[in-house]
Order: structure tokens, then C-alpha cells, then sequence
């Protein structure tokens, strides 16, 4: 399973881009929006720093505005994916983007029909939303595997994101249904990475270490 960030503030992806895992960013606009930035600006930047796709949303229920937006965000760099809301207006502007070239990732999705028909419509992203759908009393990992068995099981060319995730195990569970690709605060991936265990486990091994050195040092004196 591939690890996005789900951000768009530059310090953040820098900081866990050394941890040396990241693949993607998934952006939204109220991701942006958290930026205090212009929308181009800071998709801008975060192209320049990541090198892997790059999910823009796009900001209307037009398909014709969907598909404009969709070929200028292309512009803006190689590895955009042009973000778009799962509707009516949506699917259109899905397969025309397909025929097009451009890569799109199906967003707010909370139901297999909405998976089937955004894959079937030639998205080659889909981004079912986990914790949005469990605050409602949902299943929103079992939607991710829904979603994961049907693309597999048709040999479709799309990949499922586990998005909206909101804590470790969401991360854990969206990798044992097979998601594709997990989308994730950088919060989250902090929380994840922490065990009490390890750091009982370091602050013993650190404690050895200075025993020993004390030794080594003892025995050159
Ligand atoms: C993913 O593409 C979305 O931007 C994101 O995961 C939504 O998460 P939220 O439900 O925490 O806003």
C-alpha cells in the first residue's frame, strides 16, 4: 500500500517527506484553505516538492467547468491528478478527462454504486471516505474493500485511496482490505509511527549504551 499525504501545508510534507515513505498528496480545498494561501500558489509549491501524483480539486458541478479547470490544472505540472466530486456532472467530466489523458481521482465517495460508476467512467482514482462515513454509523472500511474487490475482480485501471482517515487504525485496516494507497494527515502518521513499547525499549538501550561506554572508556584509560 502506497502512503499520500492528505495536506497541503508545504512545512508539514517536508517533515515527513525525510521519513522517506511518501508517494503522493491528496489536496482539498479546505486543505488549502488551512494554508491561508491563493489555491494555485500552494498547489503550486506542493507540485515542486513532491515528486509523485497530486490530487487538485477541481470547483465546480459543471462537466464543461470540470473539464477547463481539469486542462489548466494540467498545466501546471506533470504529475496532477484532477480531483472531482462524484455527481452527475462529475462522471461526465471523468471520461472526457480520460479521453483527454488526464488522470482524475474520484472524490467524496460513500458507496459502492458511487466506486462502480466513478471507475467505470475511466477515473483512474477513487477516494472512498472512511472516517465521514463511519461518523454517520457507516463502514467505511468495509467500503474500501468493497471498492478494492470490485476494480481487481473487473481488472479495471483504477486504484482505490483510503481517504479521510483519522486515526492508526484506519491505516492499519484500510492495508489489510488491500486499498491501493492510504491518504493521510501527517498527525496521523506520527500517531501511527509511536509504540510505549519502543520507547521504553530505546530509553533502555540508550541507558545500556552509556553503561558501556563508560566501560570502553574505562578499559583505555
Ligand atoms: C481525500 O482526498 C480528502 O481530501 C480527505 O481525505 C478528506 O478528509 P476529511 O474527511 O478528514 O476532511
Amino acid at each position: 500500500m502506497e502512503i499520500y499525504l492528505d495536506t497541503a501545508i508545504v512545512d508539514e510534507i517536508k517533515e515527513i517527506q525525510e521519513w522517506g515513505l511518501v508517494r503522493g498528496v491528496t489536496t482539498n480545498p479546505s486543505l488549502i484553505a488551512q494554508t491561508g494561501r491563493d489555491y494555485k500558489d500552494a498547489v503550486m509549491e506542493v507540485l515542486s516538492l513532491v515528486d509523485g501524483p497530486v490530487s487538485v480539486e477541481t470547483l465546480s458541478d459543471n462537466a464543461a467547468e470540470i473539464v477547463s479547470q481539469g486542462e489548466e490544472y494540467a498545466t501546471w505540472g506533470d504529475l496532477v491528478v484532477v480531483k472531482v466530486a462524484t455527481t452527475v456532472e462529475g462522471l461526465k467530466a471523468i471520461s472526457q478527462l480520460r479521453a483527454l489523458g488526464i488522470p482524475t481521482n474520484a472524490t467524496l465517495i460513500f458507496s459502492l454504486n458511487q466506486s462502480i460508476l466513478a471507475a467505470e467512467a475511466g477515473a483512474n482514482y477513487i477516494s472512498p471516505f472512511v472516517g465521514r462515513l463511519d461518523d454517520i454509523g457507516g463502514d467505511g472500511i468495509g467500503l474500501v474493500a468493497e471498492s478494492v474487490d470490485y476494480v481487481e475482480e473487473n481488472d479495471l485501471d483504477c486504484d482505490v485511496i483510503s481517504a479521510s482517515l483519522r486515526h492508526p487504525q484506519h491505516l492499519e485496516d484500510s492495508a489489510k482490505v488491500g486499498a491501493h494507497i492510504a491518504t493521510c494527515p501527517p498527525s496521523l502518521l506520527k500517531k501511527a509511527l509511536k509504540h510505549p513499547l519502543s520507547d521504553i525499549g530505546l530509553a533502555a538501550f540508550f541507558s545500556d549504551w552509556r553503561k558501556a561506554s563508560r566501560n570502553v572508556r574505562g578499559l583505555e584509560e
